[in-house]
């Protein structure tokens, strides 16, 4: 889709719907594909875009935003430098909560589970189909320490590029995936007129089950 995004309509259109659980799929990784698909289609701008908050070893909080790049039955996938403070402190914790928004749609999903790493296949498959540029800003960037300057980063990026002249840019072994393996999925719709409507997935003993919850 393309031209600008009408937020009225597609603010009108979601909050006429509702959200109840017969119009939402029983298999809540189906129904998140289903809500990033309509943000998509809706024209907005990095609909897989979403927030990861962590909790550190000392208990301190954190969130920042990084892109979803595989969701399926096993759970959320990003891929991030694994000595970053983020990386820390889900090395640390083993747990994260993602959020995604769309407030154009008046829609949020929250996600709470246990996180792993990815293996070393799927980090080194998804940092092959990286563009080149990307590669070489993996290994140049010590995600999240301090830097003197902008120059040095470009310095450090230069070097790289100059030792991977001519090959293949291997994954840096600090570079690789997360997945979120949730045990509680939320599904927020606002609602204009009425009440929000609050449904809420639980797994325990590999079943959902889905709640409503007071807005
Ligand atoms: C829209 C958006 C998407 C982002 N996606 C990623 C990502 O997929 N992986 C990543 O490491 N950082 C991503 N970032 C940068 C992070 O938000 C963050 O600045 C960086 O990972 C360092 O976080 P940390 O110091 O808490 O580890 C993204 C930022 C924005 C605004």
């Amino acid at each position: 889709m393309s031209g600008p995004v009408d937020l009225a309509a597609l603010r009108a259109q979601f909050d006429a719907q509702g959200l109840e659980p017969r119009n939402l799929d029983t298999d809540p990784i189906a129904a998140c594909r289903q809500w990033i698909g309509a943000a998509r289609e809706a024209g907005l701008f990095e609909p897989d875009s979403m927030t990861l908050a962590t909790v550190d070893a000392g208990g301190t909080p954190s969130a920042r935003a990084v892109l979803l790049r595989g969701l399926d039955e096993h759970g959320f996938v990003f891929f991030t430098n694994y000595t970053s403070a983020k990386g820390e402190a889900l090395d640390a914790s083993g747990v994260a909560s993602l959020h995604f928004l769309w407030t154009a749609m008046r829609r949020q999903i929250r996600v709470d589970g246990l996180v792993q790493r990815t293996t070393v296949h799927e980090s080194d498959a998804y940092f092959a189909s990286r563009p080149r540029s990307r590669q070489i800003a993996a290994w140049a960037s010590d995600q999240s320490a301090v830097v003197g300057s902008r120059a040095e980063l470009d310095e450090a990026f230069a070097a790289v590029a100059e030792r991977f002249a001519g090959v293949e840019v291997s994954r840096p072994p600090h570079w690789g995936g997360y997945r979120v393996v949730p045990d509680r999925i939320e599904f927020w719709q606002g609602r204009e007129t009425r009440l929000h409507d609050r449904l809420r997935y639980e797994r325990s003993a590999g079943e959902w089950t889905v709640s409503r919850l007071a807005p």
